[in-house]
């Protein structure tokens, strides 16, 4: 019997990886800007993706309350500027920070490198993707693992969630080849090993 896994955010990511768990047999739960669904869902799913903007973190986690203690809370965001810059890093993540505001939770940092239309299938042209995993608790990262690989990822345990400072300057190196310099989202990374 696979997990439950909840989805905050019905937008692009939300409803891509949504699809992709559903397609690989996860009972999926996919919630959108509503304070007492989300902690509904807090409540409900051991494992709890955020696939909301970056900004509304505060009101997530607010939302959420207690509910996420012990429970994967996988961040999915990538923390950017209005100007599409960085918004933070070098001595910290928005993961670390997501840490630092629910600390009950076991954050893990992954899918934030992957454009939403691929999502789905953990695909390009045939190719599996690379999935990036950062968190401090080994079996949070381990349950994130498992979910992208049974999605169709190629799944990478990325150490602690420090890392994650380098896995969001990642996902805005995907961006601007995407639409800096016109490569389009039919594109991802791939981890040779
Ligand atoms: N798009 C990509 O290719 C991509 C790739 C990697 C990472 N990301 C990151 O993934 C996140 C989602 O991106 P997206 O493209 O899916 O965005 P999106 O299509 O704009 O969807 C955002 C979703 O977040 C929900 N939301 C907003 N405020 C909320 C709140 N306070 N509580 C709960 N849900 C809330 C919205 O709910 P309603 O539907 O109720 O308005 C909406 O469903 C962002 O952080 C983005 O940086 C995006």
């Amino acid at each position: 019997m696979k997990s439950k896994v909840g989805i905050i955010g019905r937008g692009n990511v939300g409803s891509a990886l949504a699809r992709g768990l559903e397609r690989a047999g996860y009972e999926v739960s996919v919630r959108g800007n509503d304070a007492a669904a989300v902690r509904e869902l807090g409540a409900w799913a051991p494992i709890v993706i955020l696939a909301a903007p970056h900004g509304a973190v505060d009101a997530v986690v607010a939302a959420l309350g207690d509910t996420i203690a012990g429970k994967v809370l996988v961040d999915a965001t990538n923390a950017l500027t209005p100007e599409f810059q960085l918004a933070l890093g070098f001595t910290t993540s928005a993961a670390e920070e997501l840490q630092k505001k629910a600390p009950a939770a076991r954050v893990v940092k992954a899918f934030n490198t992957i454009f939403a239309q691929n999502m789905e299938s953990g695909q390009v042209l045939g190719q599996k993707l690379t999935v990036f995993a950062a968190g401090d608790d080994a079996a949070a990262r381990a349950a994130t693992l498992e979910l992208a690989s049974a999605i169709g990822f190629d799944a990478v345990d990325a150490g602690p969630l420090a890392h994650a400072r380098y896995l969001e300057p990642f996902g805005v190196l995907a961006i601007r080849l995407a639409y800096g310099l016109g490569m389009g989202p039919g594109i991802g990374f791939r981890l040779v090993h």
